[in-house]
């Protein structure tokens, strides 16, 4: 194979109660990757579309190729060579995972070109390290789903054991990302690292009400348990009219509403499409209110992860 061209869907990490443990994968936006063999050794960026000249184009800081090097590293291929096209198709610092989806369509491109080395859960080792780079941190709540698939739980991190539940197929996430930015490192740097008891029991109650709710397709439950006490309070000042948005979301009807990764976006879920597109332009509707322009983008949860768009 000598060229390929790989689609990676964005994510809503957290999913309210489950801070760095849960994430899914929606249908749109996403980032794409096209990979060109060469026939010298070594990964080169030739070009990347749509983040206005803001993100490094050395393959040794991309985490698109970081991620990319890793894996030949680790097949200690040293003869292999590429030039990478990376689509942006999301804002940068949205709270959307757009960092996981261009790590994610790297991973996923070259292990394609590759013949398929590794599993997609295999993937997921190299893909984290992109998120270092990043933000500092090597979560996978975004990367997972970006690669899988579906709803997916992250059970431990020493060492990497994730694992995806089903959920209703009525189930549609709305997000909304205000024109604003907020940094994941920033947005990690201000929490605490200590949680009471008290709360401690909260969350633990909230994240196992959601995962019953979702694999039972018990609306009331995912709803009573789409509740942070730990993160949401913490970073919620750090996206104007966060408790207007949310109270609109709510009152149109979605299940729950809460930040989206590190923010700034809001997601909600909400049983039906119909629901859910309500919900989203009662959200816009108040970031107006507020002089904030917003994007809107509706999906069910996305099954598949990565897809190859073209190859040859
Ligand atoms: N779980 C991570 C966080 C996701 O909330 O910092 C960042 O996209």
């Amino acid at each position: 194979m000598n060229y390929i061209k790989a689609f990676a869907p964005a994510t809503v990490a957290n999913v309210a109660c489950g801070f760095d443990i849960f994430g899914f994968a929606v249908d749109e936006p996403g980032d794409v990757v096209e990979l060109r063999r060469r026939d010298e050794p070594g990964i080169v960026i030739t070009d990347i579309l749509g983040d206005e000249g803001r993100l490094p184009r050395s393959a040794t800081q991309n985490s698109v190729t970081v991620v990319m090097l890793k894996m030949l590293e680790h097949l200690k291929n040293f003869e292999f060579g590429c030039e990478v096209v990376l689509h942006k198709n999301m804002p940068l610092g949205s709270g959307m995972g757009s960092s996981a989806a261009s790590a994610a369509a790297g991973v996923f491109a070259l292990n394609e070109m590759l013949g398929a080395p590794f599993t997609r859960q295999q993937l997921l080792q190299f893909a984290v390290e992109g998120e270092r780079i990043a933000s500092g941190s090597a979560h996978a709540d975004n990367v997972g789903p970006a690669l899988i698939g579906g709803f997916v739980v992250i059970r431990s991190y020493h060492p990497l054991d994730i694992f995806q539940i089903p959920v209703p197929r009525e189930l549609y996430c709305t997000l909304v990302h205000p024109d604003i930015e907020v940094n994941t490192k920033d947005a990690r740097y201000i929490l605490r690292n200590e949680v009471s008891l008290k709360n401690a029991i909260s969350q633990m109650g909230n994240v196992a009400g959601l995962i019953a709710g979702l694999m039972q397709e018990d609306y009331s439950l995912i709803s009573r348990s789409m509740v942070d006490v730990i993160i949401e309070p913490v970073r919620a000042i750090l996206i104007p009219e966060f408790n207007e948005v949310k109270h609109a979301a709510l009152e149109e009807g979605a299940l729950g509403c809460s930040i989206s990764g590190a923010g700034p976006s809001m997601f909600t879920l909400s049983k039906g499409k119909e629901t859910a597109g309500r919900v989203g332009l009662a959200m816009q509707q108040t970031f107006a209110q507020a002089g904030i322009e917003s994007q809107i983008h509706v999906s069910a949860i996305n099954q598949d992860g990565p897809r190859v768009l073209e190859r040859g």
